[in-house]
């Protein structure tokens, strides 16, 4: 311009560069042990992880933060991360700053008084500029850096609207950046949607060092967590957590919450044994089966897969010989956990049969096994770890694929091959 449009004089502006701070931060400069070094030389420093006396979260993550990782914690709007961040915040002895982008201090205050843990030790910093949290986290050097959540965050210099890629991609970059430089390890919040129609966080998996996933039915209590990716651990294990009025709760025995016990003896129940990564669970399975009242049989599932259901029903049709094609069923996983795997099948058909019949099955009974299209029980992984499971808690007798156990348990394990075989006998059992 060279005419000033409020005084009207000409030349009078003055050209003047701002730097971008934002740009400076995150000049990359090279350490001294970023040079190619023998495998086999090179200085193994412990790891010195940080716990964060949520003991469910720290065995999913491999027994503690890793200072200097980032993870990233993916799942569904209103399922609880939030609220298991500042579980953590609180509870941990060290100095943590909780970036909210989402919620003002005010409501974050109000989650931490239901949560009831007074806490010193905890920065709120409400703020979404990229380049005055890294400033930040400069200056006030904290233990833990927790943001809620990426798509909040926005690069200045990034035209594009917060929760985009690029700027889900720049702004979470300059923070892992900044977590190798200053080894303050990071966790990062990332809202996934059921449709996964928003690329959002999937963009930053493979930035990350660890990706949590938290999931559970928004109907049900259960939450769990696990681990999609972990660059210092195993991806198997799984943490286990109840949302209570005052907040997440470990459930340290899953397996005892999950079983009813059926008191009043009803048809239709099942328990299985099924593992969540390394993890027995001992789950019951509901079934009803009624006959349809319109023409075409509904077939609902809950917990499980729906297809799956249909392969189980058409063996049940062509190997036991029992018409169940003009028959509504209903299949339901208690506890609102979904289940991947295979093993459920043997008590899927058992309480489907159970429904069926009308003949009730004892409550201390367990099956573990997978169903084949010839109606042949199919042998199942970590069949110790089940029998241990459900010998702990109370279970007399256990359907199992033909397999050699050397388990010696109060237990009895009960060998099947075939569907046919096995149900025939639990019937004959009934009916004497
Ligand atoms: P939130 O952590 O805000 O979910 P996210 O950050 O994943 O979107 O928690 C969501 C739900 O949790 C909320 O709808 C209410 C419930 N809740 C409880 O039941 N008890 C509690 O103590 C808290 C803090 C939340
Ligand atoms: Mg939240």
């Amino acid at each position: 311009m060279g005419k000033c449009t409020s005084c009207g004089a000409w030349n009078s502006f003055e050209e003047e560069v701002i730097e971008s701070s934002v740009k400076t931060s995150s000049q990359y400069v090279p350490s001294s042990s970023a040079r190619p070094i023998v495998l086999s030389e090179i200085k193994t420093e412990k790891l010195d992880r940080i716990p964060t006396r949520i003991h469910e979260l720290d065995q999913v993550v491999g027994g503690g933060i890793v200072p200097g990782s980032v993870i990233l914690l993916g799942g569904e709007p209103g399922i609880g991360k939030s609220t298991l961040l500042l579980q953590v915040a609180v509870n941990l002895n060290k100095k943590v700053l909780y970036v909210s982008g989402e919620e003002s201090p005010q409501q974050i205050f109000l989650r931490a008084q239901r949560l009831n843990v007074p806490s010193n030790n905890c920065y709120i910093y409400s703020e979404t500029n990229i380049a005055a949290i890294i400033q930040e986290i400069k200056n006030s050097t904290p233990d833990l850096v927790i943001v809620d959540s990426v798509q909040t965050l926005k690069h200045p210099d990034i035209d594009a609207s917060p929760g985009s890629v690029s700027q889900i991609r720049e702004t979470s970059n300059l923070l892992i950046e900044l977590a190798k430089q200053t080894h303050t390890p990071m966790i990062l919040i990332g809202h996934i949607n059921k449709e996964g129609s928003i690329a959002g966080p999937k963009i930053l998996e493979h930035m990350v060092d660890v990706v949590l996933q938290f999931e559970g039915d928004m109907q049900n209590v259960y939450r769990i967590l696990r681990s999609n990716k972990n660059r210092f651990g195993s991806t198997a294990e799984i943490g286990i957590f109840e949302m209570e009025q005052s907040g997440l709760r470990e459930v340290a025995n899953p397996s005892e919450i999950m079983l009813s016990g059926n008191p009043e003896k009803l048809s239709g129940v099942a328990v299985a044994s099924v593992m969540e990564g390394i993890r027995p669970l001992m789950i019951e399975v509901q079934a009803l089966v009624s006959t349809a009242a319109y023409g075409t049989p509904q077939r609902t599932v809950n917990g499980f897969d729906g297809k799956r259901l249909n392969m189980l029903l058409a063996v049940i049709e062509k190997r036991l010989g029992v018409k169940i094609y003009t028959k509504d069923v209903f299949v339901n996983v208690a506890g609102g956990i979904r289940v991947q795997d295979t093993a459920i099948d043997l008590a899927v058909v058992a309480a489907i049969l159970s429904s069926l019949f009308d003949f009730y099955i004892p409550n201390n009974f367990c099956f573990a096994g997978e169903v084949g299209l010839t109606g042949e029980i199919r042998s199942v992984s970590q069949i110790e770890k089940r029998i241990k499971e459900s010998s702990k808690l109370g279970i007399k007798k256990m359907f199992v694929p033909s397999v050699e156990t050397t388990h010696k348990s109060q237990c009895e394990v009960v060998s099947c091959s075939r569907i046919d075989s096995t149900f025939r006998e639990i019937f004959k059992k009934q009916s004497e």
